[in-house]
């Protein structure tokens, strides 16, 4: 098969994990005969630096010319006293809102032989595996009014009933396919949005009867995913508690440079980023962990390719590098051999080689 990737490194660590990510997709071409055409874009600082907008037309018309999107990560010190609209941050929530990738899927799963790698105890960590499913084009983040001023500001957290809809439906049919369960955090003890968010949940409830459902405030929500965090299945949130959530889910299996994620919408067009931010306090060492940027890859190939046992390969891969011993600096794993971003992406590589030898 030929499928086009708009590549968007983005800043710091972005650069250098996006590298592997892409390494990674070239290897799977090899393996599994398919052509991938990498293009390259701008986004973030790099943009703003050098087009003077963090997400520029030639990106946009990039990624619509593509069949999905690979993301670093943007931000950094250099970019954090700029005005909102020139704000590295401003150019991902503008992909996001512009190609209308309204389900974030975040997959929290422990990793084998890796569960002593968390900070919480082995035998809570054990049956992990979740998916944070984040509404990731309204609430707080879009909402208007949004003002800022010396003496006051102002954010809107708004959601209309068609967003809400699909969201929540999204988690019921992902929930059909897992384990049977959905989670859905709310605040409906003190705002309106979480409110209707609780009646439209019910309401889609009545046609998922298969399905079991809870309601959880995300202050209890947080304290429970440190607690029981194999108790969850699907969790569905809207868009802030589920950007916070999932940076806290992350640590429970490793580490936050192991999350990846998928932003997609109903017809399949996605982006693919790691969950992870452009780490400015280690970017350029060549220590990152490029493992959430090379899972993101293996989402791609699973939702937007349709390439279930590609995505296996590469998630196969990422995993037995791991039992084999090796990991990142960021991975507390005692006894394990710490290797550099480009070294851990030769091994996860290497794997994929090796399985070829195999067939
Ligand atoms: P961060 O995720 O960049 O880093 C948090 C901590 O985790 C840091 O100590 C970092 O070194 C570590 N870390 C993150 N990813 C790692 C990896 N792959 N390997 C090893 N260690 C890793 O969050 P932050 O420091 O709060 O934000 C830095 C910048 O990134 C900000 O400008 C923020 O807006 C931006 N950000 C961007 C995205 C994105 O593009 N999707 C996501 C989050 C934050
Ligand atoms: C994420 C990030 C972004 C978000 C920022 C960088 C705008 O934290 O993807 O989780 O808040 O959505
Ligand atoms: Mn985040």
């Amino acid at each position: 098969m030929e499928k086009t990737v708009a590549v968007l490194q983005g800043d710091g660590i972005g650069k250098e994990v996006t590298k592997s990510a892409v390494k990674v997709l070239q290897a799977v071409g090899r393996r599994f005969d398919h052509s991938f055409q990498v293009k390259k874009g701008m986004i973030g600082g790099e943009a703003i630096d050098n087009a003077g907008d963090p997400l520029p037309k030639e990106t946009v018309e990039l990624c619509e010319k593509s069949d999905a999107i690979l993301l670093g990560a943007v931000g950094g010190p250099r970019w954090d006293q700029n005005p909102s609209h020139l704000r590295p941050e401003k150019g991902l929530l503008a992909i996001r809102k512009h190609f209308g990738l309204f389900a974030n899927l975040r997959p929290v799963k422990a990793v084998p032989g890796m569960v002593d790698a968390s900070p919480l105890k082995e035998h809570l960590v054990e049956q992990v595996d979740m998916m944070i499913v984040r509404e990731l084009t309204g609430g707080l983040y879009f909402g208007e009014p949004k003002r800022k001023s010396a003496n006051g500001a102002v954010d809107t957290l708004t959601y209309s009933r068609a967003e809400i809809e699909r969201i929540v439906e999204k988690a019921f049919e992902l929930a059909r396919v897992r384990k049977g369960k959905v989670t859905s955090v709310d605040k409906a003890n003190v705002l309106e949005s979480s409110k209707l968010w609780r009646e439209i949940v019910e309401e889609k409830k009545e046609y998922y009867p298969d399905i079991e459902l809870e309601h959880i405030l995300v202050d209890a929500a947080a304290m429970k995913m440190i607690t029981q965090p194999s108790s969850f299945d699907v969790v569905v949130t809207e868009n802030l508690f589920g950007d916070i959530l999932s940076d806290e889910a992350s640590v429970i299996t490793g580490s936050l440079g192991m999350l990846p994620s998928a932003s997609i919408r109903s017809d399949g067009f996605g982006l693919y980023e790691p969950v992870h931010g452009s780490a400015p306090d280690i970017s350029g060492m060549n220590i990152a962990n490029p493992a959430a940027a090379i899972l993101s890859v293996a989402m791609m190939l699973k939702y937007s390719f349709n390439m279930s046992t590609e995505a296996a390969a590469v998630e196969q891969a990422v995993y037995s590098v791991y039992k084999d011993g090796y990991c990142t600096t960021d991975v507390q794993k005692v006894g394990h051999r710490v290797l550099s971003t480009t070294a851990f992406t030769d091994k996860v590589i290497e794997e994929l080689e090796r399985e070829l030898v195999s067939d």
